[in-house]
Order: C-alpha cells, then structure tokens, then sequence
C-alpha cells in the first residue's frame, strides 16, 4: 500500500465494528477477566489494563507502524513524552549519546538535566557532520539523536552517512521526523532504528490534541515498550481517536502545505527586506540537496531572516496580521508566524544570521491570501 491508502485503510476493522468506518473510542481503567484461568493468564492478554492500552490505542498503533514502515509503535501522551521516553529506554547509566545540535530545545534540556542526573552523557554535534559523526563515536556510545530538518533553523542531516557511522559501532540512531509528518521521510528505510513524532503536529493536525508516537524497528521496539510502560503514561481515549481522525486526512494535508510553503518561500526570498529563507526544497537552502535525494516533499514549517529588526518594526509586523497566529505549536492547518531565538539553544555551533529569525508555518489557507496579508505586514515593518 501507498501512504495515502495505508491512512485511509489502516487501524480500522470496520467489520469488527457492526460495519461502523472508525473505530470505537474505549474509556477503561479496569479490565475484568472472566475466569480465574485467564486471570492467572493476564499478562499475555492484549487488552489488560486501561494504562497498557484499548483497541483504541492499537487502531493508531496499527496506523503510525504502517505510516512509519516500522515494527510496532508506542504511543505517547506528547511529543516531549516520546522523546523522554525513548531516550530513558535506551541508556543507561555510564552511556554517552550524541545529539545534533539544532533539536528541539526541550530535548536538549532533558538529556542536560534529567539524563545527567542518572549518570548518562550528552555530547552535541553539528547537524551537518555526516559521517564524520564516526569520530565523535566512543565505546559507551549508547545512540545518536537526528532530527532532521531542525524545527529551528531547518538544515537537513545525512540520515544514512550518520546510520552507516553508527552501526558500524552497534551505535542506535533515533530521529525527531515531526517535520515531515512521516510523510515525506521514511527514516526506517534509510536505517534509522526509531522515529519519533510530536504527534501533536501533523498527525492530529488540528491544534487540538497532545500526542507523541515512537515508530520502532524490530530490535528497539520490545524494549521501547517495556520500559515506556514502567513510566504509566498513556494517551487519553478521546486524544488517540482525534489523533486518528486526523491521520486519515494528512496525505491532502501535506501536500497543500508542501505547495503553500514552496510558493511562500519562493516568494519571500525575493522580498527586500529579508537576509535569507531556510526552506529544504529551495536550492541553495541548507541540505538543499540531501532533501532533494531524501524527502518526497516539504512541510509548512521554515524559517527566514528580517534585516535591521526592532520592537517596534517586530510589532507593526506582527500586530496586525489577519492570518498569522503567535504559537509555538505547529502542524495544525493554520499558519503562524513568530519570531525566534536559535542561538541560545545551541553550544557545537553557532547562529549568526545577521538579522532577526523569524518561524512561520504556512497552513491550508489561500497562498494568495497569506502572502497579501504578509506583503502588507513588511510593508509595516519597513515604514516603522
Ligand atoms: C521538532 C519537535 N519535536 C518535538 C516536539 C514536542 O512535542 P509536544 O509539544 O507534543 O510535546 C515539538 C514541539 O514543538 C517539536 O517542534
């Protein structure tokens, strides 16, 4: 099956289910057993306890593992939470880990502060290293954390360079793949052992829900999931049902965001009063060309440069746009648009783009309308 079959058709069993299209929405804590046999049993039971997980967990379970082309999925009650869980399961006191240096800031923070704390290393690399990740690879290097395009500054990684580095050691690599929704990037087909999504972005895609999914390949999965279940977080029934709703209309999703994003891109590139833009799908754009061999199409998610920013320029710009919302959430299908500070967030390189960044996500609405109310937004910010 295509993507936009295995949305459709994955994790549901409409004839299980009275001929009924989506599955239904279990709320349980208890589970009783009929028998005392089958107590004795429980543990082999799928559905045991609300914690462990309802045919509702498993419908998107079933989705995420066909989506990511992954052994089995795990989910969790955010993105944040797949990452702390993932990182928890794999390492172990003594390990050192590797961590590109453009993730997500709260990644950074948990492997300083609570990883730390439990006697595991984080060391941070230059997104662009490649295979010269090899020479940073030690003996107790547990695993190798990408995330690719960084949701900041959006340079794209050597996925399979770094995977071949890896390997060769015995060395795990986990991707952040929230940007490309598992639509566009396949990274357990280019070696990469998990995949880890803020669900919260595309898959639920409506900036209504909390979620995190952890895709995993067959030699991290049991040990994914039993140590995720040690921590007894799990998602709510309602969350995993809109979390599924969703899913079904990503493949539509993505494309407009695709299209929308280039188009914008493209536009804002030549626009006066910005540096730079870092779009993947833009040639000359950072990792330009490895997107090109790797990704099948770009989210809404980018970033670009302001000259000479202010308060009061930053203000008249974003003040008064009708279409642009403030938030740091993206992936819904509205655009948003906010200025952001990557430089604070990185220690291996550094961040210097002679301007103000600035994040926008480009959602679902009319690209006419959204560079219209933009165009009239730098119009504002070069008369301030
Ligand atoms: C790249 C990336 N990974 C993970 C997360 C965390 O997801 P959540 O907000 O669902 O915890 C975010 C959230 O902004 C993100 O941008």
């Amino acid at each position: 099956m295509k993507d936009n079959t295995i949305v459709t058709h994955t994790g549901n069993h409409p004839y299980d289910n009275h001929g009924i299209v989506n599955p239904p929405v279990y709320h349980a804590s208890t589970v009783l057993t009929r028998t005392y046999e089958a107590f004795l049993d429980r543990s082999n039971a799928k559905v045991r306890y609300g914690r462990r997980g309802t045919p509702t967990t498993f419908a998107l379970e079933e989705a995420m593992t066909a989506l990511e082309r992954a052994h089995g999925t795990v989910i969790a009650p955010s993105g944040l939470a797949a990452i702390t869980m993932t990182l928890s399961a794999l390492t172990e006191a003594g390990d050192h880990i590797l961590i590109t240096d453009n993730t997500y800031a709260p990644t950074r923070n948990f492997s300083n502060k609570i990883l730390k704390k439990f006697g595991v290393e984080a060391e941070f690399y230059d997104p662009a290293i490649g295979a010269d990740v090899a020479g940073l690879i030690r003996d107790n290097t547990r695993l190798i954390w990408t995330e690719s395009p960084g949701s900041q500054t959006f340079e794209v990684q050597d996925i399979p360079a770094i995977v071949q580095a890896a390997h060769a050691r015995d060395v795990i690599v986990v991707m952040d793949n929230t940007w490309s929704g598992g639509y566009f990037y396949k990274p357990l087909d280019h070696g990469v052992d998990i995949s880890i999504q803020a669900a919260t972005k595309y898959i639920v895609g409506h900036s209504d829900v909390m979620m995190g999914t952890i895709a995993c390949n067959e030699k991290t999965y049991a040990k994914v999931q039993d140590s995720a279940g040690s921590f007894g977080l799990c998602a709510g029934p309602d969350d995993v049902y809109l979390a599924l709703r969703g899913l079904r209309t990503i493949g539509v999703r993505m494309d407009r965001h695709n299209d929308n994003g280039l188009k914008m891109a493209k536009w804002l590139e030549s626009h006066p009063e910005v540096i730079k833009v870092m779009h993947p799908g833009l040639p000359g754009s950072a990792g330009h060309e490895l997107w090109k061999r790797d990704f099948t199409g770009a989210s809404g998610l980018f970033g670009f440069v302001l000259k000479d920013p202010s308060r009061a320029r930053l203000s008249a710009l974003l003040d008064t746009l009708k279409f642009y919302g403030m938030g740091a959430s993206w992936g819904g299908y509205e655009s948003l648009l906010l200025p952001n500070s990557p430089a604070g967030n990185r220690t291996a390189t550094t961040w210097e783009p002679g301007g103000q960044t600035m994040r926008i996500h480009v959602g679902l609405e009319d690209i006419d309308d959204l560079i219209a109310d933009l165009s009239a937004g730098l119009d504002r910010y070069s008369a301030a």
